[in-house]
């Protein structure tokens, strides 16, 4: 049967079970999508452990995960822009990694072939978020710009975006991931104590927008050089919000289709790089949380549900069982 990743009482990685699902069946405008690659998210976890409970109960046996990339497996009726074997990268909040999902067609995008699933499934997340923030605080070509946590998820994909604005890009990170930042042509400035020297430092001209992509304090040391709070957006701080009036653009405020084809048609052109840090099988979806908990990701975990020598053979039989014919219009 498929497997999915549930969990049934809040807590940490291991109340994370592989659970076995009836294979879901898509309804009119719904496309069945077999997932091949499902990243793992920090905020996924503050869910899973209850952090948001009040705002966002969890509906046991919950689902997780959100990102994913994978081939188009059945149709519903009145699909006509996907065919079976298509591959596609999605967003579906809590129900990710799962061998199967049903997504609104409209709201899936086509991968380009020449980039890996890998690559692919996390642009509907950290890259539409990183796509937000930077338009938040509406980066141009004479700004120097601080990203914070610049190796991580959302960070990493920031700070390129910035970069491929003209900007000159300050990212935060520790020592380990000085040179990864400097290889993506950004200015490495060590996080944690005394940041806000060290950032004075490394921009005698001054801060003209800030990105903050882990919160503690991050906003604070903005406001302290100077930035005004229009020209920073926070996606980890809502104190910082509240406090200072500072921007909070994230993934639900840039999603769309378009804008996942775009930043896969920029990983297809070469100009953004999406960094992996791990691949764990699904079995492993504990052990994806526990190392993405540590928050010293560079790039992305993922979780691979179809093991990269099985994807072809999989495409291949996936196109041979389709239904012949056209899809069934509405
Ligand atoms: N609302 C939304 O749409 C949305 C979407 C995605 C993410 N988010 C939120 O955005 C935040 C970032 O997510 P993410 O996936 O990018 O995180 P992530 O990949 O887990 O971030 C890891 C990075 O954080 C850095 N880091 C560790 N300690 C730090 C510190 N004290 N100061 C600055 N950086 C530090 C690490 O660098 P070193 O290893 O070099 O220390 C590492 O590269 C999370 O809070 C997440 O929940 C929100």
């Amino acid at each position: 049967m498929p497997r999915a990743v549930k969990f049934s009482r809040y807590g940490g990685p291991e109340v994370l079970e592989i659970a076995q699902v009836p294979r879901p069946v898509p309804g009119p405008g719904e496309v069945l999508v077999r997932v091949a690659v499902a990243p793992v998210n920090p905020g996924e976890a503050g869910i899973r452990q209850g952090v948001f409970a009040d705002m966002w109960p969890a509906a046991f046996p919950e689902g997780q995960g959100n990102d994913f990339a994978g081939w188009v497996a059945d149709l519903g009726t009145g699909v006509a822009d996907f065919s079976v074997g298509d591959e596609v990268i999605g967003y579906l909040p809590r129900a990710a990694q799962a061998d199967y999902v049903v997504s609104p067609a409209r709201l899936l995008t086509l991968k380009p072939s020449d980039i890996s699933f890998e690559t692919a499934a996390p642009l509907s997340a950290v890259g539409v978020t990183a796509w937000a923030a930077v338009n938040a605080v509406g980066v141009g070509a004479t700004d120097t710009v601080v990203v914070s946590a610049a190796a991580g998820g959302v960070g990493s994909l920031a700070a390129q975006l910035a970069r491929l604005r003209g900007a000159t890009v300050i990212g935060t990170a520790g020592p380990d991931n000085a040179d990864f930042l400097r290889s993506l042509d950004v200015i490495p400035v060590q996080h944690g104590p005394g940041l806000t020297d060290r950032l004075r430092a490394a921009a005698p001209g001054g801060i003209d927008a800030f990105i903050d992509t882990f919160g503690q304090g991050n906003v604070d040391a903005a406001i302290a050089l100077g930035v005004a709070p229009h020209r920073i957006n926070t996606i980890a701080d809502g104190r910082a919000v509240a406090r200072y009036g500072v921007r909070h653009e994230a993934q639900e405020d840039a999603f769309s289709p378009q804008v996942v084809a775009e930043l896969a048609s920029l990983v297809a052109k070469g100009l953004l790089v999406v960094p992996i840090s791990r691949i764990y099988p699904l079995e492993q979806v504990q052990d994806a949380y526990r190392h993405v908990q540590q928050r010293h990701t560079r790039g992305k975990i993922v979780l691979s549900l179809v093991a990269e020598e099985e994807r072809a053979a999989l495409a291949q039989q996936l196109r041979a069982e389709a239904p012949a014919g056209a899809p069934d219009i509405l």
